[in-house]
């Protein structure tokens, strides 16, 4: 599966909060298991009566009964149509699928794999300076359904990403997505999140008959700092020419 058949989407704040998180990385066969106590519901609440208080909510990994209402999800917040195998791989344990629930409502998700640099698409290989196959994060999702925008939920998924799979083993070298170029809600919330513009992707969204221009942006983890760019090379090279020829004029003036 390529990147670019899906509109991807990410964020990260300090508690481990008030959340329970159920293990995110649970199997399939536990998601299997749990079938008979998940009971997500599909009818969103008012934007008035949606649960104003964080601390009611609970997160935990994305099991299959939770199919359709991902899928209400992201119907409700993405102009293109996820393939049908992608909400089943969201909901399969493949991936990292974490959803934060009001009760039996879903209210928001973030969908997130970890691999090595030489495994993203090659437009996306050049986010690390370093030669060598280490891990990033890729966030494929995050949605919030709309009752429930602008409370910090999607900062909550973004935070618990952080705490669980970012500040851990292998330690991932940078978090990277991306967003439609003129998804202002979403570039406002990964820049405020740390997230910095890395590269434009023309004509890397098809949305019905057309097609939009996505970025890439990348928050740079444990460590690691974005490759270095012509203009700092041509920086450090000004620095060393002019620093001696500084130095001589100023001799020869006094
Ligand atoms: C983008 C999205 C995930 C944000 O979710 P959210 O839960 O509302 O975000 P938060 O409440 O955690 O917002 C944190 C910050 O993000 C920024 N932000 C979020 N929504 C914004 C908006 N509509 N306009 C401007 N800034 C916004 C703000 O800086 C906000 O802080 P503030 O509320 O203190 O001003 C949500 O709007 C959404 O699901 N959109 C549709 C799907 C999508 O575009 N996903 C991302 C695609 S890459």
């Amino acid at each position: 599966m390529t990147n670019r058949m899906y509109l991807s989407n990410q964020i990260s704040s300090n508690s481990p909060s008030k959340f329970d998180l159920l293990s995110s990385s649970a199997s399939a066969s536990s998601n299997l298991e749990s079938e008979k106590s998940c009971s997500t519901i599909l009818t969103f609440p008012s934007t008035s009566s949606a649960s104003n208080s964080s601390s009611s909510f609970v997160l935990r990994q994305l099991r299959f009964c939770d199919r359709p209402a991902v899928e209400q999800i992201c119907n409700e917040s993405f102009p293109i149509q996820y393939p049908e195998c992608w909400y089943d791989e969201v909901v399969s344990g493949s991936l990292t699928s974490t959803g934060l629930f009001d009760g039996p409502i879903l209210a928001a998700i973030i969908v997130s794999e970890t691999k090595t640099i030489f495994e993203c698409n090659s437009e996306d290989q050049d986010i690390l300076s370093e030669p060598i196959n280490n891990s990033v994060v890729y966030i494929l999702s995050l949605a919030v359904a709309k009752p429930y925008r602008r409370q910090g939920l999607a900062t909550r998924l973004l935070d618990n990403l952080f705490n669980t799979i970012v500040m851990a083993p292998p330690y991932p070298r940078a978090v990277f997505l991306h967003v439609l170029s003129t998804n202002s809600p979403a570039l406002s919330f990964y820049k405020m999140h740390g997230f910095q513009w890395h590269a434009s992707l023309v004509n890397y969204y098809r949305i019905g008959d057309e097609y939009g221009d996505g970025c890439t942006y990348v928050k740079y983890t444990n460590g690691s700092r974005p490759p270095i760019t012509f203009y700092e090379i041509l920086k450090m090279f000004g620095t060393t020419i002019c620093m001696p020829i500084k130095a001589v004029c100023k001799f020869l003036s006094f």
